[in-house]
């Protein structure tokens, strides 16, 4: 155990935060609190280490190829690659329901177009049975959509990311020319979080197709938290929030792949639009 790497990406605050400490606090060798900015980044890993805990830190714009790039370079030279990924950092909508095209783009890259980024740099060098965790939503629930074309097209199972490439693509050329339609969504609110969720949770089914050498890759709902995305609403402490990440990262069995979690460790079936677990625009107060 002691020898692992980890990295949880978006980790100078919020959830990411909160999983580098549980991390640290189970002991594994070499945990990497990243950020974007670098003063937030330092900032964050101090306040760790007061608290008696020593993560590592490396810079890291998940929207920046050459970042990614340059930190996958570190972790390929330092310790010839790594054994958990956590691709956390996200960033919310604008408006909860005017769409806008820039706005839009704005979410895609970081939410989605960020893990195309991880998996092109950070993929070939997860060590065998490494373990990679999407966060991602219930937003990211299919039940969240009612087109059903992209119903049909995304849950098939023999899916490829051109399928949920062709989904983002189709998403953002309606908003460009604006034909958008609100009914393709059970609930139309924070429409471009919502699409870069379920693209999330489609992508991890496809990167779990492709990867092989026994490495998992599963997504997660990581619950009603209060952070800054959700204004500090919420149900749920960072430090609660932190329980599921951590889960999948150490202790759930192997075999589990390709799989979505929700907050409390329960397995649920991403591609069932009738469980409706998608949220209610009256509990969202973001
Ligand atoms: N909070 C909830 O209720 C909730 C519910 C469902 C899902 N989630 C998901 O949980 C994850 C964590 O959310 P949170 O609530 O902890 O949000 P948060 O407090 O806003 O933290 C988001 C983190 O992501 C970072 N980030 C954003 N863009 C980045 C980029 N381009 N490169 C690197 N880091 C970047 C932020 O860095 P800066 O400080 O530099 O902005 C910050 O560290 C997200 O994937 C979110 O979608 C949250």
């Amino acid at each position: 155990m002691a020898e692992k790497v980890a990295v949880v990406t978006g980790s100078n605050k919020g959830i990411g935060f909160g999983t580098v400490r549980e991390l640290c606090k189970r002991g594994i060798g070499y945990v990497y609190l990243t950020a974007r900015d670098l003063q937030r980044g330092k900032e964050a890993v101090e306040k760790l280490k007061k608290e008696g805990y020593k993560p590592f830190f490396h810079q890291l714009d998940v929207t920046d190829e050459l970042s990614v790039k340059k930190f996958a370079e570190h972790l390929k030279q330092e310790h010839g690659g790594l054994d958990i990924l956590i691709n956390n950092a996200a960033v919310g909508v604008a408006s909860y329901v005017d769409v806008t095209y820039e706005d839009s783009v704005r979410v895609l890259d970081a939410n989605y177009y960020s893990i195309l980024n991880t998996q092109k740099y950070m993929f070939p060098i997860l060590k065998n049975n490494a373990r990679v965790i999407n966060i991602s939503s219930d937003c990211g629930h299919i039940s969240n959509l009612r087109n059903t074309y992209w119903i049909n097209r995304l849950t098939k199972e023999d899916i490829k990311q051109e399928d949920v490439d062709a989904f983002v693509d189709w998403f953002l050329n309606s908003v460009k020319n604006g034909t958008l339609n609100k009914d393709d969504f059970e609930e139309p609110f924070v429409i471009p979080y919502k699409i870069s969720k379920i693209a999330v949770c489609a992508l991890t089914r496809a990167q779990q197709r492709e990867v092989g050498r026994g490495i998992s890759v599963n997504s997660l709902h990581p619950g009603f938290v209060k952070t800054d995305m959700t204004k500090s609403g919420g149900d749920l402490t960072i430090d609660q929030a932190s329980d599921a990440p951590v889960y999948l990262a150490l202790d759930i069995d192997q075999s589990v792949k390709g799989k979505l979690f929700w907050f409390d460790k329960t397995e649920k079936d991403w591609a069932d639009a009738n469980q409706k677990l998608h949220p209610r625009a009256k509990d969202f107060t973001s």
